[in-house]
């Protein structure tokens, strides 16, 4: 039996005969994990979970979600134990959040009237428990649409892109709900974003798409560790002949020059004050020093074509 909560092999899917739009797709998503499924606009990530989901039918390969394979007899079974949030929730605006929850429970099974009460808590919604839907924010709405989710008390969530289009207040509001339904009661998530800053932040686990491949999959730890040691450090000074002067002596040779700001790499945060120091003791004004992120380098260098 697979410890993986979603475990998907050789998975292939295309739309129509000219283009493949997922190619051998194995994603092994751990139990508790917070899984970043990352990749650029088109790459094929609702697809996947379409295809993840059932609501798409697969040429050929397996999906496991707890360690079982599903039928169509078994799919319903199976499912009830996931909560999805795709695209955006399909909501009634004319009503309030514990109408749309009370219309959603009804479609689900077992669901105790206080279950209502303590999703809408989970979801910071209960102070707008009564407003109507269309007075709503986007992020409130993203909100609801997770609470609904939540009825059913899942151990699997599934996001797709859960903050677009969302304010950074948001932002942040969706990104602390993942991270607490996580700790608090160890739901797996699994979410997809195109933003790499979004996925590093939240996540656990990751999976790189491009083209409907795979082509990185490890702990957000291991991918960090991948980019190399070093951090590379830009520094705007008002006088970089000089400054330049300065970083050769202090044996910063592979200091280079771009747009008006030297670019060096040091191999700790204590060498960037040294670096500092240096250039001070020159009398050499420094405007702004900023550490790249080459993070980013790689996950495009791993997408882009
Ligand atoms: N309903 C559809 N019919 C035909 N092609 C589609 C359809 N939906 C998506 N595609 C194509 O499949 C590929 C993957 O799309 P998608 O899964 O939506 O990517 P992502 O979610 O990563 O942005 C793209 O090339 C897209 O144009
Ligand atoms: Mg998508």
């Amino acid at each position: 039996m697979s410890e993986f909560i979603i475990d998907t092999k050789n998975l292939n899917f295309s739309y129509n005969k000219t283009h493949q739009d997922i190619e051998n797709m194995e994603i092994n998503v751990p139990k508790g994990s917070i899984y970043g499924f990352l990749g650029p606009n088109g790459a094929g990530k609702s697809t996947t979970i379409r295809l993840i989901l059932g609501l798409l039918k697969k040429h050929s390969g397996t999906v496991a979600l707890f360690g079982q394979k599903y039928d169509e007899k078994t799919r319903t079974d199976i499912l009830s134990k996931v909560g999805a949030l795709i695209e955006n929730p399909s909501l009634y605006e004319h009503l309030n959040a514990v109408d749309n929850l009370r219309i959603a429970a009804n479609y689900r099974q077992d669901i105790s009237p206080a279950r209502i009460d303590e999703v809408l808590e989970i979801v910071n919604l209960a102070g707008a428990r009564k407003k109507k839907v269309k007075e709503y924010s986007l992020g409130m709405k993203q909100r609801l649409g997770l609470a609904i989710s939540l009825l059913s008390n899942p151990e699997l969530i599934i996001l797709d892109e859960p903050t677009n289009g969302l304010d950074p207040k948001g932002i942040i509001e969706m990104r602390a709900l993942i991270i607490d339904l996580n700790k608090k009661l160890g739901t797996t998530i699994f979410i997809s974003s195109h933003l790499l800053s979004e996925i590093e932040r939240t996540c656990t686990h990751v999976g790189i798409i491009r083209n409907g491949k795979m082509v990185y999959q490890d702990t957000v730890a291991a991918l960090k560790e991948s980019k190399g040691k070093n951090i590379v450090i830009d520094i705007e000074v008002d006088n970089f002949i000089e400054a330049m002067r300065v970083l050769e002596n202090l044996k910063k040779e592979n200091a280079s020059l771009l747009d008006n700001f030297l670019q060096i790499e040091v191999e700790n945060k204590e060498e960037i004050t040294k670096v500092i120091d240096a250039l001070r003791a020159q009398k050499i004004n420094i405007y702004q020093v900023s550490i790249k992120n080459n993070l980013e380098d790689l996950f495009l260098s791993l997408t882009e074509n």
